[in-house]
């Protein structure tokens, strides 16, 4: 009997996770785990401690690189039933951990429900969004998160108030736990204002990025006080390639991946940006998305 028996039924092997990523990279995960719910969740993380697995939490995969050797791991996806649904009670929302924050947004500005404006343009699931405390010049996500529910690597589930969640610039103290829902705080308001700052938000990132091609967003975190595409785009490096990675010709803060790209191409270029703005203008990029590296030897007993 292999340690994960008792959850087979919900977990594949060897599964490429290119698929669950908006950059279409990324080699495979030895395992891929869609729990039933929070309990069962509780239970693969005890084994996997037990075994020494590492374990990780994809969500919608908009702000991943994930490597061309995979990771040597669980991968957990929180896209059952138990995950994904929301429950409006006046202005407040429980939502699921892996609910898709786009739609949702869109839907709260058609109901006059005011605060997920900002995140108009921006694929999340409710879990990337509370880690990435998602956002941008327009407002971030953890200003309208009131609490969240945390379930601990040990298995224990905790309620964390938005002052514990430490949300900050990109950012979130949320060390290992893995949010199982939040409650979301709206204001009421003219649905016609709310829907049009929302159609506003979102004309202004079409404009601006490249949405249509395949990136996880803002490589790079700016620099306090300053643009890191303004500073890619002054290093001379839109339309630099490597391989079949390209830095965006709108964005500069956007590598993007043609087809054929592999993720080895994307951080090639990006050591190549980080140098040159190095050189250019002194400043280190620190990089927003994160990078999966296989992290353990394969066992050779499974
Ligand atoms: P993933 O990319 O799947 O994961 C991100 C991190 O969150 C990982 O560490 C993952 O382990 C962790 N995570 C996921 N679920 C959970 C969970 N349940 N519990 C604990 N940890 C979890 N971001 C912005 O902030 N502003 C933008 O304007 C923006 N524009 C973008 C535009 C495009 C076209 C794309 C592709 C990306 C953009 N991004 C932007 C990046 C991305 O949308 C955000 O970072 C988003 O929050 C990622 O959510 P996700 O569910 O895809 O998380
Ligand atoms: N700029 C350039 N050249 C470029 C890109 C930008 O000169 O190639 C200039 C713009 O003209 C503008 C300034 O830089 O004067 C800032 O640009 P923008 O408004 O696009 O904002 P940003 O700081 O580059 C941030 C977030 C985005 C978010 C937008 C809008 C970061 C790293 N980026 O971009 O978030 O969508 O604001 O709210 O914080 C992400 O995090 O993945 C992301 C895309």
């Amino acid at each position: 009997m292999s340690w994960w028996s008792e959850f087979a039924n919900r977990i594949e092997r060897d599964t490429p996770l290119g698929r669950h990523t908006w950059y279409r990279l990324g080699g495979p995960a030895r395992y891929l785990f869609r729990p039933r719910d929070a309990e069962d969740l509780a239970s693969l993380l005890t084994r996997a401690k037990h075994e020494d697995i590492p374990v990780k939490v994809l969500g919608s995969g908009a702000n991943v690189l994930i490597s061309d050797d995979g990771f040597d791991g669980v991968v957990v996806r929180l896209d059952n039933d138990a995950f994904c649904t929301t429950t409006r009670r006046g202005t407040s929302l429980e939502v699921g951990a892996g609910v898709d924050l786009m739609p949702l947004a869109r839907r709260c500005s058609e109901q006059g429900l005011s605060g997920l404006e900002c995140l108009a343009g921006i694929p999340a699931t409710v879990g990337g969004a509370v880690r990435m405390n998602a956002g941008g010049r327009f407002g971030e996500f953890g200003t309208v998160v009131r609490e969240i529910e945390v379930l601990r690597t040990d298995g224990g589930v905790e309620t964390w108030p938005h002052d514990r969640i430490g949300f900050q610039y990109r950012r979130s103290d949320l060390g290992d736990g893995i949010v199982l829902s939040a409650q979301l705080e709206l204001v009421e308001d003219d649905p016609d204002r709310v829907k049009r700052t929302f159609d506003d938000m979102l004309k202004y990132k079409e404009r601006s990025q490249p949405l249509a091609d395949r990136s996880a967003g803002c490589v790079f975190k700016n620099p306090v006080g300053q643009s890191a595409g303004a500073l890619i785009d002054q290093a001379g490096l839109k339309g630099a390639r490597y391989g079949k990675a390209q830095v965006s010709r709108r964005h500069a803060n956007f590598i993007v991946a043609e087809h054929g790209a592999t993720a080895s191409d994307v951080l090639h270029l990006i050591d190549l940006i980080r140098e040159r703005v190095r050189n250019v203008f002194g400043t280190e990029l620190e990089t927003e998305i994160e990078i999966w590296k296989p992290v353990r030897a394969r066992r050779r007993d499974e």
